[in-house]
This record gives structure tokens, sequence and C-alpha cells, in this order.
């Protein structure tokens, strides 16, 4: 049948996928990303400590092969991402107050330049909350307070106009302390002129947990005029996966997919891996996997179908 790729096209939205440049090497990887989505999203290419990993050297070699790759495939990509507290080089967060912003800039400046007008979007700042909708206390609010968000959206903005420029976060989705923030955020970012055009909500689901106001929740923030997407959707399970489960996990692939579609605003879908065995799950919440679309083996499982049948 037609791939999520066309079906979602068909509908008005992107169906994407997450992958890294080890991910290049595997031909299995790269035909089902290549013929069923058609979003790319850098796994850590794109990442400060990839792309500045000391004071102004700059390695752009891993994301400009993924890029590559996606244009050859007629894929877009979303850069990922340029401010965040993780994956970020020591050398930044041991600098003093007085120079964060400096070094924020300048890697804005120079990463947004060198990929200016290949990019779909940015997510210029990536989990800046804390649970309860506190900033989080990472090297950029310290040095700046809460203003680093905006230098951080108009400095990228300066280096490619072309490119939507999102803020990108988890358990975000529904509607608590923490997506209030976000909209609080949002909305004053807009109130003031400055360049924001989207909100990434990352979709890091546990089966089962899709929030009731999911659909609520996004379409505050498209009631201000900014577009939305789910930029990095898994839904794990305790491992081993079971035929319930998976049923299950087909209902909840199914419910966001839904979701966006319902939604006027949400631009697309993007699963965070291609497979099983691609996804950052395993290695990150112990005893937990099966989080996306394809099997061990890349075969398509519950979730593909009940996705195809959403869209
Ligand atoms: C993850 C990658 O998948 C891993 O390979 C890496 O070791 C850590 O980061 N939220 C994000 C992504 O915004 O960048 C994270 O990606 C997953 C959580």
């Amino acid at each position: 049948g037609p791939s999520l790729r066309t079906l979602a096209e068909s509908k008005g939205i992107y169906f994407g996928t997450a992958i890294s440049q080890f991910d290049l090497g595997n031909a299995t990887i790269t035909g089902l990303a290549s013929s069923q989505f058609g979003m790319l999203t850098p796994t850590n290419e794109m990442k400060w400590d990839t792309v500045e990993s000391s004071p102004g050297n700059f390695n752009f070699g891993p994301g400009d092969r993924l890029v590559s790759f996606a244009q050859a495939n007629s894929m877009k990509t979303r850069g990922h991402t340029l401010v965040w507290h993780s994956q970020l080089p020591s050398w930044v967060s041991n600098l003093p107050n007085s120079q964060v912003q400096g070094a924020m800039r300048n890697h804005i400046t120079t990463t947004a330049t060198h990929y200016k007008g290949k990019l779909y979007a940015w997510d210029v700042v990536n989990e800046m909350f804390n649970e309860d909708g506190s900033f989080r206390n990472d090297a950029f609010y310290r040095a700046m307070g809460s203003g680093f968000v905006a230098d951080a959206l108009r400095t990228a903005r300066a280096a490619d106009p072309s490119a939507k420029l999102y803020l990108n976060d988890y358990n975000t989705e529904g509607l608590n302390a923490k997506s209030d923030a976000m909209y609080n955020l949002a909305k004053s970012l807009k109130s003031q002129g400055v360049p924001l055009d989207g909100i990434g909500f990352q979709g890091h689901f546990i089966l089962g947990q899709i929030p009731s106001s999911l659909k609520a929740n996004l379409e505050r923030f498209t009631a201000l005029g900014l577009e939305v997407a789910i930029t990095e959707l898994d839904v794990r399970m305790p491992l081993p996966a079971d035929g319930a489960k998976l049923a299950q996990q087909g209902r909840d692939f199914a419910s966001v997919t839904n979701t966006c579609l319902a939604v006027k605003g949400c631009v697309g879908i993007s699963q965070w891996a291609v497979g099983d065995p691609d996804s950052w799950v395993p290695g990150t919440f112990p005893g937990e996997g099966a989080a996306t679309l394809y099997d061990n083996n890349y075969q398509p499982k519950p979730a593909y179908t009940a996705t195809v049948n959403a869209l």
C-alpha cells in the first residue's frame, strides 16, 4: 500500500523520522527512512557537542551527510538543536556568565548560517523548563535569565530567515504546569514580536498514556498563531512486548495521528528512530522498549497499520 509519507502528505501533514550518521550505513534503515518518511531529524549530529566541541571549532560533516541524504530522497530536514542544556560541551557550561551570551550567539549564527536555506525548521531552544514550569537552571538561564530564549530566537532568525523557529520540550503534550509555562512564554514572545513560528512537543509517551488533553493543549498554541508538531514520537512499553501491548500501542499511535490531523496548524509528526533496534528507549529506560512502528527485524508492527489506517 501507499507509504506513511505519501498518506501523510495527502492529508497535508508530514510523517518524519530521526536518523543518525551511523544509520546511513544500514540499508534497511535508509531504505525505510526514504520510502516511508518525508522529514528527517538528525538524532545527534546538529547538537552542540558534535558541532562545536571546542570553542570556535565547527564540525558540520556529520550533519551535512544527513542533510545530503534527506535532499537526495526529497525529504525535508528539522534542525535539532541550537541551545540545550544536554549534550552541551563542558567548555560552555564552565564559561563565566559574562561570556555565555557571546558563545551562544556565535554558535547559533555560525550553525544556522551554515545550514541556511536547507532546513524546514530549527529547534532553537530545547527543554528549557522543569516539570513544575520553572526555568531549568542551565548555563544559559544562569547567565541571561529567561531572556536567553528571545535572544536565541532573534539570533537564529537573523542567520536563517527561511527556517521556521521552534521551541521544543517534553511532558508538555497535555495540559499541565510545564505546558502552561511553555504557553505563557510563547504568548509573551509573540506579543513582543520575537520571531517564533512553532512549538515542538517531543511525544515520548508511555504505553496507554497519551494525555487526553493533547488536542486542547495543541489548540491553545495554534490559537496564538503558531504551528505545532509532534517532534520525537515514541510509545514505550515494559519488555517483552506481547499482543495486547502492541494493540494498545497501535491505539496510541492512532490517537496521536488523529489528533494532529484534527488540529489545524499541526504540521506533522516525527518518530524518534526508524525502528526498535535504533530507538533510544531501551538504553535510557531500562526494561522498556518496542517503542516504534517497526520491530526488531524492521517489520511493521500493529502500530504501523494503525497509523496508516488513521491517515
Ligand atoms: C537522544 C538521542 O536519541 C540519543 O542518541 C542521545 O544519546 C541522547 O539524546 N529529547 C531530545 C533528543 O530532544 O535530542 C534526545 O535524543 C531524546 C530526548
